[in-house]
């Protein structure tokens, strides 16, 4: 078995651990789903007509549920997700520049949010409520405030390095 057929079967193995744990109860969807991302980072497609199989309901209503939440993400997300606030204070105070110093770090084109290696996310957000602290960049559970564009790129760049060395472990 390759390691990534392995992460794979130890992954649907924690999906079915969730459904037990849940008592493959439909009125417990949204954690299932919670629990479903914490695990994969997004909804993938055959893990929510599986949950749907398992529960024993259709799978419009998961999709439908999965995408009624703004939380869920139905795309894949990168390692580390980067959150700029583009709330009003943040705006005011240069989120943009910020945004697009961290993009052309990152090379995301177009429309695109995560890079192809899957190891960055980044999206705009709106108002975190710490306004005193705008410009605001979330780095996965870690808030950093009133920062600048050469703080953002060492953030991202440390991150980088990080990996680099330990081989994303
Ligand atoms: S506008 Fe960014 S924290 Fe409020």
């Amino acid at each position: 078995m390759t390691l990534n057929a392995f992460a794979e079967a130890r992954r649907f193995e924690a999906v079915v651990a969730v459904l037990d744990r849940h008592g493959r109860d439909p009125s417990k969807l949204i954690p299932i789903l919670q629990a479903v991302q914490d695990e994969y980072r997004y909804l993938p497609e055959e893990i929510m007509t599986y949950v749907a199989t398992a529960l024993d309901v259709s799978p419009a209503k998961v999709y439908g549920v999965a995408t009624f939440y703004g939380h869920f993400s139905l795309e894949p997300k990168g390692k580390h997700v980067l959150k700029i606030c583009d709330g009003t204070a943040c705006h005011v105070k240069g989120s943009g520049a910020l945004v697009d110093a961290l993009r052309s770090e990152l090379r995301l084109e177009g429309k695109a949010k995560t890079t192809p290696d899957l190891l960055f996310t980044l999206e705009t957000v709106s108002c975190l409520g710490a306004c005193g602290l705008a410009p605001v960049l979330v780095v996965g559970d870690d808030v950093h405030g009133l920062v600048t564009k050469d703080e953002a790129l060492r953030i991202v760049r440390d991150i980088k390095r990080a990996e680099a060395s330990d081989g994303g472990n």
